[in-house]
């Protein structure tokens, strides 16, 4: 992310404690709930988790009440992940419950945009990929509901080095 973006972001969540994200997708059980297990953990493994309320949403509401789709429960658990969210729809009052909505593609960030009410909820939409370092040709977490094998794990790498970021810029701690 550009310094002065990720700047303005700090100092818009500076004294919130704790830090209130939400991480949404499409159907809320592939992308999203496996950012917010990946995310849960690294805060976890840093005894940071009163500093942290962390959930995920969809903006399709057609899954909700279910566990993550097996495929990425599989994959997530083999990287130590246990995803035990259960699907629910993306609702405008998200927008003040939380302080930053992490996007994981530009549809979903569109779909955001569109249900947000004042200035400063759109001022909490952020995409996903902004916080990615690592290498990578996609300019968002791309969709694996119709990929293969190879899908699941492109998103569990993008989501671990933008989760590991989130939480390097974002923990009160190091703010
Ligand atoms: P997600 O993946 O947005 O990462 O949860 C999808 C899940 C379900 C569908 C599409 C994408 N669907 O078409 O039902």
């Amino acid at each position: 992310m550009a310094n002065n973006k990720l700047d303005n972001l700090r100092v818009r969540i500076s004294g919130n404690h704790p830090v209130k994200i939400l991480f949404v997708c499409l159907g809320n059980i592939c992308r999203s709930p496996a950012a917010e297990g990946v995310l849960c953990a690294i805060v976890n493994e840093h005894n940071a988790s009163a500093n942290w309320e962390i959930d995920s949403a969809g903006t399709y509401g057609g899954h909700a009440g279910q566990l993550p789709d097996q495929r990425m429960r599989v994959h997530a658990r083999r990287r130590g992940y246990d995803l035990t969210h259960r699907a629910r729809r993306f609702r405008p009052a998200d927008f003040d419950d939380f302080d930053i909505i992490i996007a994981m593609d530009g549809s979903n960030e569109r779909d955001l945009r569109d249900m947000a009410r004042t200035t400063s909820d759109l001022d909490k939409i952020v995409p996903m990929i902004d916080f990615v370092r690592m290498a990578t040709r996609y300019d968002h977490v791309p969709d694996p509901y119709y990929e293969g094998a190879e899908g699941f794990e492109l998103v569990l790498d993008l989501l671990e080095d933008g989760c590991r970021n989130i939480f390097e810029v974002l923990d009160p701690s190091v703010q």
